[in-house]
């Protein structure tokens, strides 16, 4: 049968308003790729799967969330929808919101999102308002606006977003055909750990035999990793002026910070942090050793599992652990551009060609 999105296919354990007229792109139903040759690199003998959720319409993982909000939204008569977004909840919010007939406003950081993401946002037609501040600036101001007028607030503190987000968890399960050991996935605004959290937590309270082939077995231990310069989390305090190469998790005040710290507390599993030098190895890895391309941001999760593994705190050897990759790489074409090693510019000659690659 065809993928009718997430809405058709897990819409009876959503809490919505608006499920028989659903704003979908047909997201979800993304890869779960086995990844034995980045596994070498990570180490630890671990089994080890991505999660590439890059592979939805809009190239991240927030398309999940967006179905469900601007469902949610429309049902509740919404006619503007708002949001602040490092830029993959701004293209996505864009997107269904045209789809559905809506206007979409974004408040994003000036200078501060890479360049996928502002062309899908503009792309789509969503009002982009750059402001000289920070995401968790915008968050606030879109908080406060939302407050006092009847503009739809999409950002993932509104729980419609965390009813699409959530069904990852169950997609990973189905895929596996059993329950992770580990879950790793970077941590910004702390919705998407979250959202794993009560997706993993529904399907073990409930009867899910559909989902997974040992329900009420366990839970994954949850991995989550900040960029050094943007752990409030690991931290222990809010950071004023987070600054990473990471531009998507380059939040310094989440928003479902206490939840992410309660959903990891509940699963025995790590919050850390890595530098922007090691998840650009990662990053790298992740495309050269296996042909998966995410943004940089995504690549946090095997760098997390990276150091971990190193310290002997994470995934035990034989273990079956998921890494999500959460945005497509295309999303920041400059980045992939300064890591890589440059092309080569010959005359159109075949001696030329032939000499270049016997030399
Ligand atoms: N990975 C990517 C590619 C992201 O864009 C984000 C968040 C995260 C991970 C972190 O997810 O916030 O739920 O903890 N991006 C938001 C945005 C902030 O505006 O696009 P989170």
């Amino acid at each position: 049968m065809a993928w009718g999105g997430l809405i058709d296919r897990y819409g009876s354990r959503m809490n919505i308003a608006g499920k028989d007229r659903p704003v979908t792109l047909f997201e979800g139903n993304t890869p779960l790729v086995p990844a034995p040759k980045l596994a070498e690199w990570i180490g630890g003998d671990i089994d080890l799967y991505l999660k590439y959720d890059g592979m939805n319409p809009t190239g991240s993982f927030k398309d999940r969330g967006m179905t469900t909000a601007i469902t949610h939204a429309r049902a509740e008569g919404a006619e503007i929808v708002i949001c602040a977004s490092t830029g993959n909840t701004s293209a996505a919010a864009a997107a269904y919101a045209s789809r559905a007939g809506m206007k979409c406003v974004v408040l994003i950081p000036d200078g501060k999102i890479a360049y996928g993401k502002l062309a899908g946002t503009l792309a789509y037609g969503a009002q982009v308002v750059a402001i000289r501040g920070s995401f968790d600036d915008g968050l606030r101001l879109v908080q406060e606006i939302s407050a006092v007028t009847p503009i739809a607030l999409v950002n993932s503190v509104n729980p419609a977003r965390l009813e699409g987000q959530k069904t990852a968890a169950w997609e990973v399960c189905e895929q596996l055909g059993a329950i992770p050991d580990w879950l790793a996935l970077p941590v910004g605004n702390a919705g998407n750990i979250s959202a794993y959290w009560m997706g993993f937590s529904e399907c073990w309270r409930s009867e899910c035999a559909q989902l997974c082939k040992k329900p009420r077995v366990k839970r994954p231990q949850l991995l989550g990793t900040q960029a050094a310069g943007a752990a409030p989390l690991v931290d222990g305090h809010p950071v004023d002026h987070p600054e990473t190469k990471c531009t998507a998790i380059r939040i310094g005040r989440p928003a479902r910070g206490d939840q992410a710290l309660q959903a990891i507390k509940e699963s025995n599993g790590i919050i850390t942090k890595c530098s922007d030098d090691e998840i650009f190895a990662a990053y790298r890895e992740v495309a050269r050793r296996e042909g998966v391309f995410c943004e940089p941001s995504s690549a946090a999760g095997l760098a997390g599992f990276k150091q971990q593994i190193a310290a002997g705190t994470g995934p035990q050897p034989g273990q079956t652990v998921v890494a999500v990759l959460t945005g497509h790489g295309l999303k920041d074409p400059d980045s992939a551009v300064a890591e890589a090693v440059a092309p080569v510019t010959l005359d159109a000659d075949l001696d030329t060609l032939r000499r270049y690659l016997l030399a």
